[in-house]
């Protein structure tokens, strides 16, 4: 086993109506708020309304119109700004993760004198950030217990994962009912991306038995909950499994231990949003069995049996080589049956920049050091077999 040293100082607040503590928890650290969200589902689903109305004696800010595959520009330039402008004490970030991972950027940027790319492209290290406290209201990227946000900048299509311990979020409030709107397409993309955290993070060198048994079991609950949660979008328990497993996804405690993952699908699909702005969990989708069957050989079978005997539950009396065969078809059968699509073009891209994003995922990536190592012409291969 590696040695590690870990602290996740992100207290969680979860379950039902938990959202009352809202004022409490914001008087710690002061009355001038940012409050940040996205298109406005958060007004839909009533939580603006309640989050204002909590927090009536304090000074709020606004920040809204973060997108998906949230911007710098104008997002995180915007926020910065409006910190420094008004000598903000705290950022609520209100929505999904893409409204939390912009917060995060901006946490540090305004507790920074240059340009907050400076920070994001890892060029400066942040000495601090703002305290950050969010209500997450969409189960997918965990970035409500990790120190991560990623971030887009549309002119040299980059989609950097900028992470950095100051960035945890302080408080996280996690209420299952808010996410009983998340649109199909939404809820399936969620169950891909966190059904892909532990994916990336089980198939590595050195791993233990006991976070071996937690991929598996966060990905057999994800596969089971997440289809209830389609089947009956205002399923309490199942919408709380669900929640509950994306939490844990990319905070690094599904690895203690473990040899790094060079999370090899999340750099190809990073490229991918970035170049296209396509849903993260669809695209991670697309790639993983495509990557998944790429990188089968006789070192990694051993992983690709357990994986297919204890998570696709396919009979260990089968030769190994086609257990390992049958649990990548099962893994793009599971994304397929929950209405991802299943291809590229489906998401309007074909091959005419794949050169350009194998190139690009190549030099930014690393994926050379990944647990299966990856070449340009391997990613290009991928991407080729993934349209
Ligand atoms: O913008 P609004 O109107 O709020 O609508 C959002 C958005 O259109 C909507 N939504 C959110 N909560 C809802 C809701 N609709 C109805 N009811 C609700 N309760 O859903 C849409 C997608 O939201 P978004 O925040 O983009 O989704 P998600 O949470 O999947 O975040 C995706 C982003 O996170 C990054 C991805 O790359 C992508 O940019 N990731 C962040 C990670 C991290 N910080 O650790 C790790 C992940 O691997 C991932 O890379
Ligand atoms: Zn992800």
């Amino acid at each position: 086993m590696q040695n590690f040293d870990y602290h996740t100082p992100t207290r969680l607040i979860f379950g039902k109506g938990v959202v009352e503590k809202l004022p409490e928890v914001m008087a710690q650290f002061g009355k001038k708020i940012l409050l940040t969200y996205g298109g406005g589902s958060i007004k839909k689903i009533g939580l603006y309304q309640k989050v204002k109305e909590l927090l009536k004696d304090s000074e709020i800010i606004e920040l809204s119109g973060i997108q998906p595959n949230p911007k710098y520009n104008p997002s995180v330039l915007d926020g910065v700004k409006l910190c420094k402008e008004n000598n903000i004490d705290v950022i609520l970030a209100v929505g999904g993760g893409s409204v939390l991972d912009c917060s995060k950027a901006i946490a540090a940027g305004a507790c920074y004198d240059g340009e907050a790319w400076d920070l994001i492209s890892y060029k400066v290290k942040a000495q601090k950030a703002l305290p950050i406290v969010d209500i997450i209201t969409l189960a997918a990227t965990g970035s409500e217990y990790d120190c991560g946000g990623v971030i887009s900048r549309t002119e040299t299509n980059d989609k950097i994962g900028y992470m950095d311990p100051v960035l945890f979020p302080a408080v996280s409030f996690l209420d299952p009912e808010y996410t009983f709107t998340v649109s199909k397409k939404q809820t399936a993309a969620g169950i891909a991306d966190a059904m892909n955290h532990s994916i990336e993070q089980y198939f590595v060198e050195d791993t233990t038995l006991l976070n071996d048994g937690f991929c598996e079991s966060m990905l057999r609950s994800l596969m089971q909950n997440g289809r209830l949660c389609l089947d009956n979008p205002n399923d309490y328990t199942a919408r709380a499994e669900m929640m509950l497993a994306c939490t844990y996804g990319c905070n690094g405690i599904l690895s203690l231990g473990n040899s790094m993952s060079g999370w090899p699908c999340h750099g190809i699909e990073h490229a991918l949003s970035a170049y296209y702005d396509i849903t993260h969990g669809e695209g991670l989708a697309i790639i993983t069995p495509r990557w998944m069957k790429h990188i089968l050989n006789e070192r990694t079978l051993p992983r690709f049996v357990k994986y297919g005997i204890n998570v696709m539950g396919i009979s260990p009396t089968l030769p190994n080589q086609v257990i390992a065969e049958r649990a990548i078809d099962a893994t793009y059968d599971f994304f397929k049956s929950i209405g991802i699509p299943m291809h590229l073009r489906e998401v309007g891209i074909n091959e005419s920049r794949v050169d350009e994003m194998a190139h690009h995922i190549a030099v930014n990536e690393g994926l050379e050091n990944a647990y299966a190592p990856l070449t340009e012409k391997d990613i290009k291969e991928i991407l080729m077999a993934s349209l």
